[in-house]
């Protein structure tokens, strides 16, 4: 049986920073990931969350494998919201002195990817992980190899990193899952057109929620809101640009192109406690789920590693288990204020079934576009002050 220091379930954001930062730290750890890596660096099912909090875009320069990020990625310093008929500009820098960073979440992983392998780190793609046991004593890892056989990996620890269809959180034994699941989805294209303006615009409309967020100059990801068992078949290109265009209301303009990709995202809310069991550990979307709305999915999963990482170290390096055992509670923090913020975009920004409920929803926005001091919370929570912010110093700076 094969053994390690940290075996490692899944290869997304969270495991591979994981893995990345414990190599450079001394650290042993093998990944274990059910798909190939053509798969996570190129299927189009992989376009993911596009915005990085400032204190992530720090966390990833710091750990050394930011050099495409910062060469391609685009910062912004706010968003605007359009309702009413009028485009408010939210000045990020000027409320919370903080910006974001607009760099999709496949080009990461394809970077953390390449510098992990290139740096003798290693990833087992097409091994799926089919079970989990020993979780208090010495997690092993039960998988699956590209010809069929059942093999184990021994581990001191077990990272749970395997997303939020996550197989790893079933093994934490008394689990609760505290979930919340919304009367909408997601309809998302990316194009090749420009954004219809240099930052992204969050538009609330009586017909519905849209936003116009991009990939590039010449990449444009627009979303839809749409009832949740709406099916891609009822949208064809031209319905999809003509209801951007209304939702829109002519504070911006679309540009339809080629449609490249399409898909549907449930909308759904879910935090799972605790966090651990024994020498066993969930990070990321294993561990919680974020409707898109503030952008914060990506952001939780290097949240969650960098408070890890810092108990794996002191653990490692000084023999100290106080941080690992305060692993759940320290995550929660993050996880609660983000899962906050997202419930919050969300219901401010969606149209609700019940008038009662979208008068609310209405006079919240339109005090929103008077109150600097709701325009301030907005800010804080959209750059991560209070997330990623508070865990830049937890990465130590690559030289
Ligand atoms: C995206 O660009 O895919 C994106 C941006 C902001 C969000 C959600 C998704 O809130």
């Amino acid at each position: 049986m094969r053994k390690t220091q940290v075996g490692i379930v899944g290869a997304g954001p969270a495991g591979l920073f994981l893995a990345h930062l414990l190599r450079k730290a001394g650290v042993e750890a093998v990944v274990l990931e059910a798909r190939t890596r053509e798969y996570l660096e190129t299927s189009p099912h992989r376009i993911r969350a596009g915005v990085l909090e400032w204190g992530t875009r720090e966390m990833v320069a710091r750990a050394g494998v930011g050099d495409r990020m910062v060469q391609e990625g685009l910062g912004h310093g706010g968003i605007y919201l359009a309702f009413d008929g009028q485009l408010l500009h939210l000045d990020f820098h000027a409320l919370a002195g903080r910006g974001i960073w607009v760099y999709g979440q496949q080009y990461l992983v394809t970077d953390m990817i390449r510098h992990h392998l290139e740096a003798g780190g290693e990833i087992l793609f097409s091994h799926e992980v089919v079970g989990v046991e020993d979780l208090e004593e010495a997690p092993t890892l039960v998988y699956c190899t590209p010809d069929g056989r059942l093999e184990e990996l021994r581990c001191e620890f077990a990272v749970g990193a395997d997303g939020s269809h996550s197989l790893a959180r079933k093994s934490i034994p008394g689990i609760q899952v505290h979930q919340k699941t919304y009367p909408y989805a997601w309809l998302g294209i990316l194009a090749q057109t420009r954004p219809a303006a240099e930052e992204l615009i969050y538009a609330s409309h009586p017909r519905g929620f849209a936003l116009f967020s991009m990939r590039s100059p010449t990449l444009a990801r627009n979303y839809l809101q749409v009832a949740p068992e709406e099916r891609l078949e009822a949208w064809p290109d031209e319905r999809i640009w003509e209801e951007l265009d209304l939702r829109l209301s002519g504070v911006a303009e679309v540009q339809p192109g080629p449609i490249l990709e399409k898909s549907l995202t449930p909308m759904r809310s879910l935090v799972v406690e605790p966090m651990q069991h024994g020498r066993f550990f969930l990070v990321g979307d294993a561990a919680h789920v974020v409707p898109p709305t503030g952008a914060k999915g990506m952001n939780l999963a290097f949240c969650d590693v960098a408070v890890l990482y810092r108990a794996l170290v002191a653990f490692y390096n000084e023999g100290e288990a106080s941080l690992l055992a305060r692993y759940t509670q320290e995550a929660l923090r993050h996880v609660w204020q983000a899962e906050l913020f997202s419930y919050w975009m969300t219901t401010l920004l969606h149209t609700a079934a019940d008038p009662f409920e979208d008068r609310l929803r209405e006079a919240k926005l339109r005090h929103l576009g008077e109150s600097l001091h709701l325009q301030r919370f907005l800010a804080e929570n959209y750059v991560g002050l209070h997330t990623s912010g508070r865990y830049t110093h937890y990465i130590p700076q690559s030289t």
